[in-house]
């Protein structure tokens, strides 16, 4: 049984002082977190203060995107060399970094390469959009991602990957999936492609669902045997609603139990 996870994308929110009192909060109520992984990731420029607020709570840091290449000439951008040492765990293939920024699978897939190779666990994520889903597409477009993600990543370095279905139509839009639709995908087309890829190993890949995540639907969604967590966005930005949706995700899956 993979882990139970639930990750805060704050995605281009907070200043560096809300991000160490948002930081702080959670830590505060890190106690309730009871065999969940809480993993927050806040914009890059607070990764450093949020992993010193977190520091000895349980609480891990991960960062919202990276650059493939080590080091050179890349204005404004981070690579993996950069945050080993200050976060464990990166956010890949975001629907946002893929639409508002034109990040094609195969970005997607050499940043995913360079994450392992220096020691971060990438959380993929992966998600149709409307026009897909109505065209029956969802499936299809879905194992293609995962599989373009984790191309020529070979078995042995699967150990710390995290999958987040997270349909396009349903980020930021209050407009959850059902459970049973996000089931079906999760359980269908995420889980056979990784079966496909990494055999019986891929039953320990934490699968998470994202998009309009909160505590009033948690519950449904880790009630699901093929869902393993949460990618939690706007719901995030507040502590004591976030370790709500982490609290009832452990309750629901018996986490540390
Ligand atoms: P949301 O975002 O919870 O605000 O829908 C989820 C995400 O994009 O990771």
């Amino acid at each position: 049984m993979p882990a139970t996870v639930v990750a805060g994308n704050w995605k281009m929110n907070t200043t560096l002082n809300e991000a160490r009192t948002l930081a702080g909060g959670v830590r505060d109520l890190a106690v309730n977190a009871a065999g969940v992984e809480v993993i927050l990731c806040p914009p890059a420029i607070s990764l450093a203060a949020v992993r010193d607020m977190v520091s000895g709570s349980g609480v891990k840091v991960g960062a919202q995107n990276l650059h493939h290449e080590d080091s050179g000439a890349y204005t404004g951008e981070i690579s993996a060399v950069m945050l080993n040492g200050v976060c464990q765990y990166v956010i890949l293939g975001h629907s946002e970094r893929r639409q508002l920024f034109g990040e094609t699978d195969q970005q997607v897939n050499l940043k995913v390469k360079a994450a392992f190779s220096h020691g971060l666990k990438p959380i993929v994520c992966v998600g149709e959009t409307l026009e897909q889903r109505e065209s029956g597409q969802a499936a299809r477009v879905i194992s293609g991602q995962v599989g373009a993600a984790l191309d020529g990543v070979a078995p042995v370095d699967i150990n710390g990957l995290i999958v987040a279905y997270e349909p396009v139509w349903a980020i930021g839009t209050g407009q959850a999936a059902t459970p049973e639709g996000a089931a079906e995908i999760m359980g269908g087309a995420i889980s056979e492609t990784l079966h496909s890829l990494y055999g019986s190993s891929s039953a320990a890949v934490p699968l998470l669902y994202g998009g309009s995540v909160n505590a009033g639907n948690i519950v449904d969604f880790a009630g699901q045997s093929c869902i393993h967590g949460a990618l939690v966005g706007g719901a995030s930005l507040q502590a004591d609603s976030f370790m709500d949706i982490v609290r009832l995700a452990g309750e629901t899956k018996g986490a540390g139990s």
